[in-house]
This record gives C-alpha cells, structure tokens and sequence, in this order.
C-alpha cells in the first residue's frame, strides 16, 4: 500500500477554469474602465455595457464551477521550501481573489439591478438575464445604486492590485526560485516536481 500523495499539477479542467477566468477578468477590466471613462458615445457605450455583464456573469459562473471543482479536488501542494508565511500570503492573496471573483459579479448585477433606466440584460445577445429583485428591499434605490457602484469600481481597483501581485509571484516562483508552480498551472506536459504528502498541501 502506497502513502496517499497529491497531485504535482491541477487538472486539466482547473486549469481550464482558471485561464478562461483570467482571461475573462482581463477582458472586463479593458472594456470595464474604457465604457466608464473613455467619453464613448451613448450607443457605443451600451455595446459595451452589454459585453461587460455577458462576460462579468460568465466569469461568475465559471468561479461558481471552480468552486465546485475545488470541494472535490484538492489543488497540488506548495513547493516543500516554500517558508510558512509565504504560505499564508498565498492562501490569504487566493482568498481574497476567490471573493473579488464573486463580489464583483454581485456588485455589478446589483448596480444593473438598481438602474433607474431598467436596462435588460441580454447574455451575448441571446440569453435574456434576470435583475436582482433589490429595488424593492432598499428604501432608497438611487442611494443603494451609487454605493453598489463605488464598491464596483474601488473592487476593479483592488483586483488589478492583486493581479499585479498574483503575476509577480508566479513569475518570481518560476524565474527567480525556479520551482514548479506556474508549469502546474500551464495546459502542457512535464512537471518537474516531486510528489508532497497531503499534510502540506494548501
Ligand atoms: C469579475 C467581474 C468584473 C470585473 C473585473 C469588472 C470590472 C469593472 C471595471 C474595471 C469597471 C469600471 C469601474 C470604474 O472605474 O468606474 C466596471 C464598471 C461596471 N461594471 Fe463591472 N466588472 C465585473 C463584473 C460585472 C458584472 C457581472 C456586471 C453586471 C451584470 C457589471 C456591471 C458593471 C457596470 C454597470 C459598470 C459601470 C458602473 C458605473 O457606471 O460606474 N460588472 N466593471
């Protein structure tokens, strides 16, 4: 009988789940700040809102997917020299990826939810989308609008922030401590690392 082991790579459908996420999130980030700043005119812009919440509502449901995927699958473990706070950064850095990934989402169908124009939504053009039933539950729908905007836009803020520090540290584990963490995350063949207990694993 062989000591239980967890796995060197995601599997392939993590790994799946995870670039089509960031791709989706960067796509969002791009059209996101350009609808809202780049002085567009009104029917440019509304192409635009109508990308953004097709693409925002398909990024949450492939968090929703990952999730799922995670209470089943346990990710690979961290490298056996990476220090214990490193660790917890890490864990810490993910968690609060995972609740942007979900928060600003919510956010976002919130504020469509709230608009006093009552704008539909439409997925890709096809698929006709719900509103939150909100505007009956706030006293004051225009005040609840503007502070589900704020929160949209200070949590694009942050995400960025994150991601910036979540493609550094991929980049530091893989040209600087050249350890097998982005090649586990890449769709090819042939990591390199060995195999950890599942004691250490995140
Ligand atoms: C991970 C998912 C998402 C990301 C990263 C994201 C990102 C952004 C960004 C960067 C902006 C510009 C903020 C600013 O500087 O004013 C924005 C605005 C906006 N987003 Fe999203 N978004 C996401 C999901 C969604 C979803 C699902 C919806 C709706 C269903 C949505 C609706 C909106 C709306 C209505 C605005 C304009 C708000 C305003 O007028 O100030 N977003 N988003």
């Amino acid at each position: 009988m062989g000591t239980a082991v967890s796995a060197r790579r995601y599997s392939l459908v993590a790994i799946v789940l995870h670039w089509a996420s960031a791709l989706g999130v960067l796509a969002l980030i791009g059209i996101g700040l350009t609808m809202a700043h780049a002085g567009l005119t009104p029917m440019r812009q509304f192409q635009l809102y109508q990308w953004h919440k097709s693409v925002g509502i398909t990024v949450l449901g492939l968090t929703v997917l990952r999730f799922a995927w995670r209470l089943f699958h346990k990710p690979p473990a961290h490298p056996a020299a990476m220090p214990v706070r490193e660790r917890r950064a890490a864990s810490a850095a993910h968690g609060f990826l995972y609740l942007l990934l979900v928060g600003l989402p919510l956010t976002g169908w919130a504020v469509v939810s709230l608009s006093p124009f009552n704008i539909p939504t439409v997925l890709y053009g096809l698929v006709s989308w719900p509103h939150l039933p909100l505007a009956a539950l706030v006293p004051d729908q225009a005040l609840a609008e503007a502070i589900f905007k704020r929160v949209h836009a200070y949590g694009a803020w942050l995400l960025i922030a994150l991601l910036v520090l979540h493609v550094a540290a991929a980049l530091r584990h893989h040209f600087i401590l050249r350890d097998d963490v982005l090649r586990r995350m890449m769709p090819m063949r042939g990591s390199r690392s060995v195999s950890e207990p599942l004691g250490s694993s995140r």
